[in-house]
């Protein structure tokens, strides 16, 4: 079961594992089960110095591990544990043979004790990596964990109860009752969604429908702002434009960038005489006719949050105060540039971050945590001096050993954490997966929250600090043999070839389905995290993979643009505790629930909005939907967006091919068909 408060969710991540086994019908997992396949699963028999049926190792730290059975257990009377005060990467394994081509699932009970370092303890196999349950830190109490796979051409498999990773895990960690049993998978064509009662509703965060623009292709410069276009308004911002984002309801806006942002310096793009620089991220020459000035005046017209991302690769501490001086201050020397600019009044820009993916080598001004935590704290500083009042954000990963270190030196300052991801990587190679392959990724980024989540816990800033997921989409953008630090000659035409390559990411046809489902279950994600994710920002808004195509004679609202709409329109603005039950949905070696929801409601618990995902390509979903305790009867207000097809899309010859349908759906004893590849609202008025 999946259910969306914040102890359920940890539960969730704990008890169930990214493959969200616990979701289906009991009767789907239960179903020709042969039992347990690991020896001694209970660890109760011993032999000389060790357990029968497994095997001690480790990969580093060798001489400090300590294995050994503890003498109390789960069950029975023992578990098996692992120690280390100096820093180990160690296991207890089996060795089993299993069937190829077969669903199995790994689960286990885990304990730990001051368990720090590298990533804690779980199960994982050792000849298949990528299977692996989520993991155990710091001081926790029995916890279960698992996770499902398919054994692939695999016919043995070594099966370890895992502690830490690269020789870095200190602490204790204790395993129980672990399992590894073939399971079938039958289809099911059923769900349950229960939304309780409002007691337990949690106010979310507007800022997660949030958006990003980059100085990249056509998201500025014959995006939002094409100057001298019959369509453009006096300042160049084009009218179709700003009139279709309005229908977004789109909180903030994250500007300049990205990898842009680490090569370029804001006072570049103010002022009456600008001058042409080299972008050196992407390998095109930056006109500067849209900086600061221009962005917040976007801001303004559409009631946008302006979100400053400062240059915290080539750029300065000095330069990054002087940013927010300009555009909050009253007095000083960048203050009276503003003015000078024709802005008297301070913009009063209330979140900034410091810098953007520093973390990674491909950007400008790479910084490993040891020289970017005390850079934040530097930057940090300097820019709550020029204005106390801003909120900030700094460049992170969902990573303890980013976090942590991060957070020990500049967690006093910050209110957010930034991070970022792109579940289809296609920066190089601009492919088109199918819709399976793309709706497999829709459970990832509620791992990854889930996983932020327990970091932040351990730092012991949770609830203080929240989340920026200041961008995120299905598909990373393409720009093969981007972004650079360098480019000797624009005029190279491996350079410009390479630039033109960009066009690739506006082909209408990737955009489908699959992005509309998968951008829900984003927002459903952030929504169950609703304690702690605070902000999202769809990378990009316009152009590029964003969801409104802007073209020379008008915009085409893509699939994800309607998510998006229905999401900021339609939801109430609580988020109720949703349990979640749905057949399984297999495809290559991963199972997902077949549907995911989140029901919302207002403040009185008189009206609620469910928002419902059927995932399955060709097959409708008999969904139950019951709301404090009452099944829905009757004939409900629906909006939906299906598509004729899975891979449906919208283009400048069809542009409304998909678009949402208000409709309405009947319920009997609580149950109504969800159309396949489908995304329904449904409002519900108080039962
Ligand atoms: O692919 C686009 C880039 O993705 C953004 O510039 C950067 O922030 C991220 O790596």
């Amino acid at each position: 079961m999946r259910k969306n408060t914040p102890i359920a969710l940890l539960g969730l991540m704990a008890t169930v594992g990214p493959l969200v086994v616990g979701a289906w019908p009991a009767a789907t997992q239960a179903a020709a089960s042969a039992g347990n396949l690991l020896p001694n699963p209970s660890f109760e028999e011993d032999t000389v110095g060790g357990i029968r049926g497994w095997n001690s190792q480790a990969w580093s730290g060798q001489a400090d591990a300590r294995w050994s059975v503890a003498s109390s257990g789960r069950t029975g009377n023992r578990a098996a544990t692992i120690r280390s005060e100096r820093g180990s990467d160690a296991a207890w394994t089996a060795t089993v043979t299993v069937r190829p081509e077969t669903f199995y699932k790994l689960s286990g009970w885990i304990r730990t004790q001051d368990l720090r370092g590298a990533v804690g303890a779980l199960l994982n196999i050792q000849n298949m990596q990528h299977v692996r349950t989520p993991a155990v830190t710091g001081t926790t109490d029995w916890t279960q964990v698992s996770t499902v796979f398919r054994t692939g051409t695999a016919t043995e498999l070594e099966i370890n109860c895992l502690f830490g990773g690269w020789g870095a895990s200190t602490g204790q960690a204790w395993y129980d009752d672990v399992s590894l049993e073939p399971i079938s998978i039958r289809e099911e064509l059923t769900a349950t969604v229960t939304g309780a009662a409002d007691a337990e509703t949690t106010p979310y965060s507007p800022m997660i429908f949030g958006g990003f623009l980059e100085h990249f292709g056509r998201q500025i410069y014959g995006g939002v702002f094409e100057p001298g276009s019959s369509l453009a308004d006096e300042n160049g911002l084009r009218k179709d434009v700003v009139k279709a984002l309005r229908e977004l309801k789109v909180p903030i806006v994250r500007w300049p960038g990205g990898c842009y942002v680490s090569g370029y310096h804001w006072e570049d793009g103010v002022g009456k005489s600008r001058t042409p620089t080299d972008d050196m991220a992407w390998g095109v020459i930056e006109p500067h006719t849209f900086g600061t000035d221009e962005f917040v005046a976007l801001c303004r017209l559409l009631g946008w949050e302006p979100y400053i991302c400062n240059n915290a690769g080539n750029g300065t501490v000095e330069e990054m105060r002087a940013w927010v001086e300009y555009c909050n201050g009253r007095d000083g020397r960048f203050a009276q540039r503003r003015k000078d600019n024709g802005h008297e009044e301070p913009w009063n820009v209330k979140i900034w971050s410091i810098g953007n993916e520093n973390w990674g080598q491909h950007e400008i001004g790479y910084k490993p945590i040891e020289q970017w935590a005390p850079l934040v704290l530097e930057a940090a500083q300097a820019m709550k001096a020029a204005d106390p009042t801003i909120q900030l954000t700094a460049a992170a990963l969902p990573t303890r050993e980013w976090t942590l270190p991060l957070l020990k030196q500049a967690g006093p300052y910050l209110d957010y954490l930034s991070i970022h991801s792109y579940w289809l990587g296609l920066w190089q190679d601009n492919q088109m997966p199918d819709y399976l392959t793309c709706i497999m990724k829709s459970e990832g980024p509620e791992e990854l929250i889930a996983n932020y989540v327990q970091v932040l816990r351990e730092s012991g800033y949770r609830g203080r600090i929240k989340i920026a997921f200041d961008e995120w989409n299905l598909r990373g953008w393409h720009h093969p043999g981007f972004p650079r630090k360098t480019v000797q000659d624009y005029n190279d035409p491996e350079v410009k070839r390479l630039v033109a390559a960009r066009e690739k990411n506006l082909i209408p046809s990737q955009y489908t389905m699959a992005d509309a489902l998968f951008s829900a279950s984003f927002f459903n994600a952030c929504l169950r995290h609703a304690d702690d994710v605070a902000m999202a920002n769809i990378a990009p808004l316009v152009n590029t993979r964003g969801p409104l195509y802007v073209h020379r004679q008008g915009i085409v609202r893509r699939t994800h643009f309607h998510t998006m709409a229905m999401y900021a329109n339609l939801l109430r603005p609580r988020v109720a505790e949703t349990t979640v039950a749905a057949g399984p949905l297999a495809h290559v070696d991963r199972i997902i629930p077949l549907v995911d929801a989140i029901a919302t409601t207002d403040g009185t618990g008189s009206s609620w909005a469910i928002a419902l995902v059927n995932r399955h390509p060709s097959q409708e979903v008999a969904c139950t939907v019951t709301i404090r305790d009452v099944p829905l009867e009757g004939l409900y207000q629906t909006t939906m967006l299906s598509g004729d097809s899975p891979d449906a899309y919208n283009d400048i010859e069809h542009p409304n091919r998909v678009a949402p349908e208000r409709t309405q759906m009947t319920f009997r004893q609580g149950t109504g068909k969800l159309p396949p590849h489908s995304l329904t609202i449904l409002a519900v008025p108080a039962p």
